[in-house]
């Protein structure tokens, strides 16, 4: 007799970027380099570092399942009321719990492909039916993904940037979409990567959640804050979508430190500057060696490169692995001569950059 649930069989389990340590054991190595899952290389803030050295010791008790004092700084911060904020264990667990509040049995969920893969995982979970949209060069296609959605669509997932490519749409893009979209859909816009943009044409999506439509923005704690340890992430919408959201929620889903840190990163302005300038910094080192190299990769938005090996990513992320780079062969994502790579340090760009040419043969 199966025990499990029909519609689970068909998830694939999301892979996640192997850990340092667990390279360094299989392969007999020492000071592997993680540029695989979009971290902050320059770790988290030193005043998020203090401030939950201290949070320790109440660490016997439950953390405040309502995130007060993080809820209130951030509602500052946005300028949104704190009845428009929900905090996950990530923002991944937003994801999971937008499907489970909002996703009926066979209702269709309207997904970019390639895209952040948590999206289908979330709605299959739910029963829910995906509607994949093929990216059009790299980027979101909006006009294609408002033609997809109808009567049976209850959530648009926009990743913006998208992970893995890193591309972003524009706010006139976003509002062509949203005048399209019917009252009986909510459209999440994944904003993980939302502190490192530089281009003054992305959309401010929080707008469309001041008008009162059907959107919930969500951002992360993991990515230039440097706490995806710690898990913490955030969603914004209407108060009735996130008191609907506060039904499924765990009631202490986020942990006593990731609320402090949090709390503390938010505020160190500092530390956000020093990470953005050693993207943008590292992005165009990349780049520069990249077409040096005549290696064909997409520019991003983010802190990640997606790059075109044009041979299998798969065995050319072992071969980098070898010499101690660890990145995201992108076969999962049906990109199969794909890597993606996450902006490092400037030393382990240069070290990422040695060993692409002697594993893969460029230059
Ligand atoms: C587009 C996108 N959304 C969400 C997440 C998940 O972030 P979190 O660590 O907040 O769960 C990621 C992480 O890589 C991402 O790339």
């Amino acid at each position: 007799m199966k025990l499990v649930r029909e519609n689970i069989l068909e998830i694939e389990p999301y892979p996640p970027g192997k850990p340092i340590k667990e390279v360094e054991r299989e392969l007999g190595i020492k000071e592997a380099v993680k540029m695989a899952s979009n971290e902050n290389p320059l770790g988290p803030s030193p005043k998020a570092l203090e401030a939950m050295r201290e949070a320790l010791n109440e660490a016997n008790l439950y953390p405040d399942g309502s995130a007060y004092y993080l809820k209130r700084a951030l509602s500052e911060h946005l300028d949104v009321g704190e009845e428009n904020i929900i905090f996950g264990n990530g923002s991944d667990e937003i994801i999971r719990m937008i499907a489970e509040t909002f996703l009926n049995q066979g209702e269709e969920a309207v997904i970019a492909q390639p895209a952040f893969i948590i999206y289908q995982i979330a709605v299959k979970v739910m029963k829910g039916k995906c509607k994949l949209v093929n990216l059009r060069n790299f980027t979101h296609d909006l006009v294609t993904m408002g033609e997809a959605v109808n009567e049976s669509t209850k959530l648009v997932f926009i990743a913006n940037p998208n992970n893995p490519t890193g591309t972003m749409v524009t706010r006139e893009e976003v509002g062509s979409f949203m005048n399209k979209i019917p009252q009986g859909a909510i459209v999440v816009f994944d904003e993980a990567y939302y502190e490192y943009i530089t281009r003054d044409d992305f959309p401010q999506t929080i707008n469309y959640i001041r008008q009162g439509r059907n959107v919930i923005t969500l951002r992360t704690f993991s990515k230039i804050y440097g706490l995806a340890g710690l898990r913490i992430g955030y969603g914004v919408a209407r108060e009735d979508l996130i008191r609907d959201m506060n039904r499924v929620r765990q009631p202490f889903n986020t942990n006593c430190l990731a609320q402090v840190a949090a709390l503390t990163a938010l505020k160190d302005k500092e530390h956000i500057e020093r990470s953005s300038r050693l993207n943008r910094e590292g992005k165009d080192f990349l780049y520069r060696e990249l077409d040096r190299l005549k290696v064909s990769y997409i520019p991003s938005e983010a802190n990640f490169i997606l790059i075109d090996l044009k041979q299998g990513a798969r065995g050319a992320s072992q071969k980098l692995m070898q010499e101690g780079i660890i990145v995201r062969p992108m076969g999962m994502y049906g990109l199969p001569n794909f890597i993606r790579v996450t902006i490092g340090t400037a030393q382990q760009n240069e070290k990422f950059i040695k060993a692409l040419v002697s594993t893969c043969g460029t230059a």
